[in-house]
């Protein structure tokens, strides 16, 4: 008796993994059919995502709410860190992942990409009067980033002591604290965060050069394919120029 509840255990644990492991991201028709687009975000990254009075704003906010108008379904944000943005949207947890992200070729291997809409850079914060004047400079140095991103990667990659902060804005106390000698975060962001009377400057040698894009979990190729055409009609038709305008931002084509 007890052998056969062990072995029925053993099988409901295995079919309950293979449910899970392979989990697929939404299709158009199953989107359609929910009446809503599930967006994971980590509102932490003007003028991209941020909170104003508990909602979410900013230019990636509009361009999908344009983009849920024209598939007629509702935009759903959840809130969450940036590396269980990328986890959640890998596991189709959620059908969407909005959160300044770059295209690269590791995270291709574990998700879907829209067309990039946008080519940012990472750029090097520092304080006023710091003897870092570009990336040679931070070889022997300690820099902060957010956990999981491009610049955790780049910076770790290149051998540069990397302190990690799961949220934008508690690695750029690190700096401004004396914790780190320097700041890695993508060019828009470090403009919008960096403020008069914070004592930084943003030096002008970018790091990288890098596509920003909606991701989506592999399944849903079919759903990816009608945005691409939705958003490639928001670039070529002005909308996206203006909604860049709109938070101050010049829009250059990828
Ligand atoms: N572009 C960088 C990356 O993909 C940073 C994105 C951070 N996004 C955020 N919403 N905090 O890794």
């Amino acid at each position: 008796m007890k052998k056969i509840i062990a072995f029925l255990m053993a099988a409901l644990m295995l079919s309950l993994c293979l449910a899970g492991c392979g989990a697929k991201g939404k299709t158009l028709a199953d989107v359609e059919a929910a009446g809503k687009l599930v967006v994971a975000t980590s509102p932490d990254f003007p003028p991209f995502e941020s909170l104003e009075g508990g909602e979410v704003v900013g230019i990636e906010v509009d361009v999908l709410k344009l983009i849920c108008e024209e598939l007629g379904v509702q935009l759903d944000i959840v809130q969450m860190d940036f590396d269980s943005v990328l986890l959640g949207v890998q596991s189709a947890k959620y059908d969407c992942g909005m959160s300044g992200i770059t295209v690269d070729a590791d995270r291709q291997k574990n998700m879907l990409f829209t067309t990039p809409y946008y080519n940012a850079a990472q750029v090097i914060v520092v304080k006023e009067g710091s003897t870092i004047q570009g990336k040679a400079d931070l070889a022997d140095k300690t820099v902060s980033v957010q956990t999981g991103t491009t610049a955790d990667k780049g910076c770790t990659d290149a051998g540069i002591a990397v302190q990690a902060f799961a949220a934008n804005a508690d690695a750029k106390a690190a700096l401004t604290t004396g914790k780190v000698d320097a700041w890695v975060v993508d060019n828009l962001t470090a403009i919008q965060m960096v403020q008069e009377g914070d004592g930084l400057v943003i030096l002008e040698e970018k790091m990288t050069d890098e596509p920003y894009a909606f991701a989506f979990a592999f399944g849903s190729e079919d759903l990816v394919e009608k945005i691409d055409t939705i958003l490639k009609k928001l670039i070529e038709d002005g909308t996206m120029e203006s909604i860049f305008a709109s938070y101050g931002e010049t829009y250059i084509k990828p």
